[in-house]
């Protein structure tokens, strides 16, 4: 998962690049480099560390940032550790092809050794490089032009990629492939120019006009004329759509926020409300959503929902269990990406499985999904990313309209998916009948309350502010929760040690007596969920337990309460509601309080250490 910008066209090339890269930083940031062609010579500059510096350096020689051709990437390593040698882009071995690459060549090291008794040296450890040495023997010893080179050096690849490959010999196109990576290509005005890039941020002050490539595609993109797109496998001409891009630059933009991060905090009543829209009619207490109701059969009569997802989306996964079981009585399971597709799991057509994921991209999902399709069972989607690969490739789904979500720490792309997901198990709880009218009505009408609800909560944030300034210097944290917060406890914990490094742990508030009550001391901060549904006198119980061992206690609470507030050493109060929407609630202290402490500790809060927002890989 990297950051693929490039440019060809009658504009300096360098700015757009560069500002393209910058954007697209949230997919790996540990490396970068530009290769830019001035119409005579190319020149190459790569380095370890972020855009900013590769910028640096680049500044001090006016010449590396010449020409109306540049070719940039921002690196996440998969082979070889990062640094200047092992960034992108790579040339081949005459010097004369060049390459930016985002995936994985599984079998590059057959490759390299074939290469290596032809003759060729390897300045590098990447798959990268091998693959573009692989394209230059093609082209050399089948004497063809350098898209046909690319197409039949690809029908030899296993792996994923997203590839852009520039010929000194042939300077006026680039050709782009794509299996597994996403890559959008930016078409200008009358063909006069075109942008490649991972997404369509670097080029969306330039041109509203996109086309995004199918997997085992690719294009040559020639100035003056139309793209052409071809399939790899059979070199068969594909018509290509082009897509008028829907998301303005404001949107990806920090809009006055220090961070992408708190920015996206404070977007979500906005960020919910764009996830009711058409959909939550609460003055008619009704929902819709169309792809529920066409397939509501295959819904009903499953014998089991399976969620899959990563990351922050499978702990939205974890709320959606507890919700569609509580709500419409089916049974659902909950299954990592990663875990389902190697386990060999038991999925019949009988299943539905809802795969949730915010970029649309991630690899082992994507993987997972197959995996369902091919066991015949009905696969529904929950992105946010709009037209991504996950979005195609299940056979129905709801899109979450959560707008770009930047930062690396999800937020508003969690509670956005929470969202849907309490829609979906409204509406199957409706239908079924497992929900009463009166409950339903509820639901609706507690559940259009949320957006001014948080609206409000957001208020808090110089009180959490003060919090995270106490205990800002722990080592190790605990988050407890149950039933409904039990995950929004473990997202707490992810959102810690995602950006300010501090060990993190989420429990079920009752598994505390089974372990991890032995960590307890004066030094261990327990953020603590107690919210006054549900089983609130329970983890009351549990807050006495800790704090007979002196552990210290802030607690997320229901406004008005006095109960826990007289036992907490801080209490941090929430809006109230029905238990099973909670979570919408409790997760916005958690989420500021992350990053008020990642912030007093100085971390880079919006590209925390060894992160990437969309994982590509397995
Ligand atoms: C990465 C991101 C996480 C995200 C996870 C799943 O690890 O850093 O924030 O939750 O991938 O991503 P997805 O796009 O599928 O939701």
């Amino acid at each position: 998962m990297c950051g693929i910008s490039a440019y060809i066209g009658h504009r300096e090339a360098y700015p757009i690049v560069i500002n393209g890269l910058k954007r697209l930083e949230y997919r790996g940031y540990d490396s970068s480099g530009i290769m830019m062609y001035d119409g005579e010579k190319m020149y190459l500059t790569k380095t370890k560390g972020k855009v900013s510096d590769l910028e640096f350096i680049t500044n001090q020689e006016e010449e590396r940032k010449a020409g109306n051709i540049g070719m940039g990437h921002t690196r996440w390593a998969t082979h070889g550790v990062p640094n200047d040698v092992n960034s992108h882009p790579h040339y081949s071995q005459s010097g004369e092809l060049v390459i930016v690459h985002n995936g994985i060549i599984e079998n590059y090291d057959t490759i390299k050794k074939e290469l290596i008794t032809r003759g060729y040296t390897f300045k590098s450890d990447t798959d990268t490089e091998v693959l573009i040495n692989l394209i230059e023997e093609v082209k050399k010893t089948e004497g063809c032009k350098l898209g046909k080179a690319v197409q039949l050096a690809l029908t030899n690849v296993v792996g994923a990629y997203a590839i852009t490959v520039f010929d000194k010999a042939k300077p006026n196109e680039i050709v782009v492939a794509r299996l597994g990576s996403p890559i959008a290509i930016g078409v200008g005005e009358d063909n006069k120019e075109f942008f490649v890039a991972s997404d369509a941020s670097p080029f969306l002050e330039y041109t509203k006009n996109a086309i995004y490539l199918e997997d085992e595609e690719m294009a040559i993109i020639k100035l003056g004329k139309e793209v052409r797109v071809r399939k790899i496998k059979d070199d068969s001409l594909v018509d290509p759509i082009i897509q008028e891009l829907q998301i303005s630059l404001e949107q990806i933009e920090k809009g006055g926020y220090d961070h992408f991060m708190l920015k996206e905090i404070h977007e979500q009543p906005k960020a919910i409300t764009d996830t009711f829209r058409g959909r939550m009619l609460a003055e008619e207490n009704m929902i819709k959503m169309g792809s529920i109701e066409d397939n509501l059969d295959k819904f009903l009569n499953a014998d089991r929902i399976i969620i899959i997802a990563c990351g922050t989306s499978w702990h939205a996964g974890l709320v959606g269990e507890y919700l569609i079981e509580d709500m419409a009585r089916i049974p659902v399971e909950v299954e990592y990406a990663s875990e389902f597709r190697y386990r060999n799991p038991i999925v019949t057509s009988k299943d539905v499985v809802i795969a949730i994921s915010q970029s649309g991209e991630t690899a082992d999902t994507l993987a997972a999904i197959k995996l369902a399709k091919s066991k015949g069972a009905f696969v529904y989607g929950v992105c946010n990313v709009v037209g991504s690969s996950i979005a195609r490739e299940t056979h129905s789904g709801a899109y979450t309209h959560a707008g770009p979500e930047i930062g690396v720490a999800s937020t508003k792309a969690f509670t956005t998916q929470i969202t849907v997901l309490t829609l979906i198990a409204l509406k199957l709880g409706k239908a079924n009948g497992s929900l009463s009218d009166d409950s339903f009505k509820n639901y609706i009408q507690k559940m259009s309350l949320i957006p001014k609800q948080i609206e409000k909560l957001l208020e808090i944030d110089e009180h959490v502010k003060s919090i995270a300034a106490v205990y800002k210097d722990a080592t190790n944290c605990l988050y407890l929760g149950r039933g409904f917060n039990f995950p929004v406890a473990l997202e707490g914990a992810l959102k810690l040690k995602e950006i300010s490094y501090i060990h993190a742990e989420g429990y079920p508030a009752a598994e505390m007596k089974h372990g991890p009550i032995a960590l307890i001391d004066e030094n261990m901060p327990i953020f603590v969920i107690a919210t006054n549904k549900g089983h609130y006198e329970k983890v009351v119980s549990n807050i006495q337990e800790i704090k007979s061992r002196a552990g210290k206690i802030i607690a997320i609470v229901t406004e008005g309460d006095t109960q826990v507030r007289d036992i907490a050493d801080h209490v941090i109060e929430v809006p109230d509601t029905e238990e099973a929407l909670t979570p919408l609630l409790t997760t916005i202290p958690l989420q500021l309080l992350s990053y008020h402490i990642a912030v007093m500790l100085n971390k880079n809060v919006d590209q925390p250490r060894n992160l990437a927002k969309s994982v590509t890989v397995e």
